[in-house]
């Protein structure tokens, strides 16, 4: 895993603005695997602003995200589908047709899990973007779920819940169920740019990076990837101990 440690959150989004933009440039029809959470929204809005002053098209580019709350409506504003609309699609000029998430409304959800595979294994993405979770969780994968589990449907932890209630008006409306992308779907994206930002983050950036790889924190799994980017504030690496490079 290649590690960068930025001063602040500006400077990381700006990193990770730089690595999107390579993709893009190089392949104008990439297929970009998606995140939603505060810690890319950033990078959305310099994607957003490039696109504005540089005119940078997003036609022919395909977007499929990880995850999204299983009951909710694309149309919710607390739906992954609305977030990823308001902070980055409706800014840019991809077309909505070429963007993916799982169905939330799904009546199957089995079946909806399978068309999501298959539609994975169809469009083999470029980059897949990520951010971390406190407890090392990748997508909705927490600790413990295999890693070559494929997507799924999965209860949320109360740990997850209580951190995603900050989006809702109470946390009794925060859905305890969601699908997700499984470890196998994101290890097998060509490129992988994590992202992590603040304290809270960083005993499992820690993990990640310096711990052992094991199921009991999901995002070990990247240390085996092929080419897989950490981009990490001071905060969020503050208990790595290794010598990593640093970026103004
Ligand atoms: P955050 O969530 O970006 O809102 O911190 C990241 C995650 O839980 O994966």
């Amino acid at each position: 895993m290649k590690v960068i440690i930025t001063k602040d959150y500006q400077t990381l989004s700006k990193k990770a603005f730089d690595v999107m933009k390579e993709v893009i440039e190089k392949k104008p029809d990439a297929v970009l695997g998606l995140a939603t959470g505060s810690t890319p929204l950033g990078l959305y809005a310099l994607m957003a602003e490039d696109h504005l002053k540089t005119g940078r098209s997003y036609r022919d580019i395909r977007a499929v995200n990880l995850d999204e709350y299983y009951g909710l409506s694309p149309e919710n504003d607390q739906s992954y589908r609305y977030f990823m609309r308001h902070n980055l699609f409706d800014k840019i000029d991809i077309l909505l047709e070429n963007t993916h998430i799982e169905n939330g409304l799904a009546a199957d959800p089995a079946e909806e899990c399978a068309r999501y595979n298959a539609l994975l294994a169809a469009m083999p993405r470029d980059i897949q973007l990520l951010g971390i979770g406190e407890n090392g969780h990748i997508a909705f994968n927490e600790p413990g779920t295999p890693f070559d589990e494929e997507t799924h449907t999965v209860k949320l932890t109360e740990s997850t819940i209580a951190a995603n209630a900050r989006f809702f008006k109470s946390i009794d409306e925060v859905p305890r169920a969601a699908f997700t992308m499984g470890p196998k779907n994101i290890f097998d994206a060509k490129k992988i740019l994590i992202l992590a930002t603040g304290k809270n983050k960083a005993q499992a950036v820690r993990g990640m990076v310096e711990g052992e790889v094991t199921p009991d924190l999901p995002a070990s799994l990247l240390q085996k990837h092929p080419d897989c980017i950490l981009i990490a504030d001071s905060e969020a690496a503050s208990l790595l101990e290794g010598d990593y490079h640093k970026a103004e």
